[in-house]
């Protein structure tokens, strides 16, 4: 069964033509399981290997044409009729995006071989994206400023406590990846890992979602549900946004982390867990503590130890480290080619303010790779040109005016380029270590 599930070969043909009709019997004779619908309708189609029949309207449609390939696991073969759609009006976009392309007529021979390529080579990236080291990665803290250094060498000592961790940090600062690298450093990697976000759900859910509810328990509780925590026995939970758990509900968590059991709702039986609990938040618990909101017992409890996820515009050098890690991860994913950063992307991410954070950083660069027509992710791409445009248009006098701006504009680029090793910014500068700290306080830059 499994056999045949990896043996079966899918093939989508999109907005496709009278030629392209005509090929299908002799590829589901070949062996191909054939699908075709309109590119508006692919919606959750999956396949190995996609045919898009290139028509002028979709040069208009580019985005959702480059979103349609972007999604793992599928090779793009082109269709062109070269009467309607010439090789040099599309030559670049399709070089670009696509694994392949015919001209038509169809020669059926050459497209029965370029399939089978396709096909080899999306099966290939599929299991290379299971197994690779970025996918790996894809799960590390990376970093190398000092508050990730340290961050990573207080986890690997917390990972092995059994001792609940409390974790602090503003949205995006990869608390959840610190939750899940505790986690997997402690001896309860081979068990569950089960995360659940306590703001993000309704009261009346939250308390049968942690500790499950039995069958009749009430109107709708058809049968029984095992909960979070008994979900996670032997491994750990985290409770994400704690600061938003209802005060009620903190009592009977309270309870459970004491007792190490929990009650079902609508069961009898207490019902005995082992579960280490990890929790973040993003807002200031003594502060919710002094305003009656969150319980202080509980807060002693969840905090035995804490750690806290620095701002990403705190964290010097790993900007340009992340940017990069994300730019490959999401060429790997997607099947474009790596692109690098041009200067005015690296300068304009450097002053950028990154309220997202981390979590920012890799949605605009996913976005920056989509969008990246030419050889280099730019400004614009990352959306973040306006913003410098804004600042290059700030009225600028005075000659000190311009001059100030130029400072601090090479001072950021610097910074993107070098920002792990000052040393070496302040030498691309021609300037001394001291100048360019004077320099980074002057600006406001750290
Ligand atoms: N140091 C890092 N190295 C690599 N990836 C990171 C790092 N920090 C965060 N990320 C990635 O950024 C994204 C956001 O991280 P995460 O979800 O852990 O943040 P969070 O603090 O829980 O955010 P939120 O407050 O929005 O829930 C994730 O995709 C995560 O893998
Ligand atoms: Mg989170």
């Amino acid at each position: 069964m499994l056999e045949a599930a990896t043996n079966l070969r899918r093939l989508l043909v999109v907005d496709p033509c009278d030629d392209c009709r005509r090929l299908l019997p002799g590829l589901r004779a070949a062996g191909w399981e054939v699908d075709s619908c309109e590119l508006d309708n692919v919606g959750n189609r999956g396949c190995d290997v996609g045919l898009l029949r290139l028509q002028p309207r979709h040069l208009e449609r580019r985005e959702s044409v480059k979103e349609l390939i972007s999604r793992s696991g599928t090779e793009w073969i082109a269709v062109l009729n070269l009467d309607s759609l010439p090789l040099n009006e599309v030559g670049d976009f399709v070089s670009e995006w696509f694994f392949d392309f015919h001209t038509l007529p169809f020669d059926v021979a050459r497209v029965q071989v370029t399939l089978g390529r396709a096909f080899g080579m999306a099966r290939l990236r599929g299991r290379g994206s299971i197994h690779s080291d970025e996918h790996e990665h894809e799960h590390e803290l990376l970093g190398e400023s000092r508050d990730v250094r340290e961050l990573r060498k207080l986890l690997a000592k917390f990972a092995p406590t059994e001792s609940p961790v409390l974790i602090r940090g503003e949205s995006g600062t990869g608390k959840e990846l610190v939750a899940r690298t505790l986690h997997r450093q402690s001896r309860r990697a081979i068990r569950p890992f089960v995360a659940i976000n306590c703001g993000a759900m309704p009261e009346a859910l939250i308390q049968s979602e942690l500790f499950g509810h039995e069958k009749g328990a009430f109107t709708g509780a058809h049968q029984r549900k095992i909960g979070r925590f008994e979900q996670a026995n032997g491994g750990t939970l985290f409770l994400d946004e704690v600061g938003d758990l209802p005060l009620e509900l903190q009592a009977n968590l309270l309870r459970v982390l004491q007792e190490k059991q929990i009650e079902r709702v609508g069961g009898s039986q207490p019902v005995t867990v082992d579960v280490r609990v990890l929790a973040a938040t993003h807002v200031d618990l003594e502060q919710a503590i002094r305003a009656g909101q969150f319980r202080e017992d509980l807060y002693y409890r969840l905090n035995v130890l804490q750690v806290s996820t620095a701002p990403l515009r705190e964290r010097n050098g790993d900007l340009a480290l992340l940017a990069n890690h994300f730019a490959h991860l999401y060429s790997v994913e997607t099947g474009r080619r790596p692109r690098r950063f041009s200067d005015d992307a690296l300068a304009a991410m450097a002053e950028h303010s990154w309220p997202g954070n981390v979590r920012e950083l890799a949605n605009r660069v996913r976005r920056g790779l989509v969008l990246a027509e030419g050889r280099q992710i730019e400004a614009r791409d990352l959306g973040l040109e306006r913003e410098r445009g804004h600042t290059a248009h700030l009225p600028l006098v005075t000659l000190e005016a311009y001059k100030l701006g130029a400072e601090r504009q090479a001072m950021c680029d610097a910074l993107a380029r070098h920002g792990d090793n000052l040393s070496v910014a302040a030498r691309m500068l021609g300037i001394s270590r001291p100048t360019f700290y004077r320099l980074l306080h002057k600006h406001q830059l750290r």
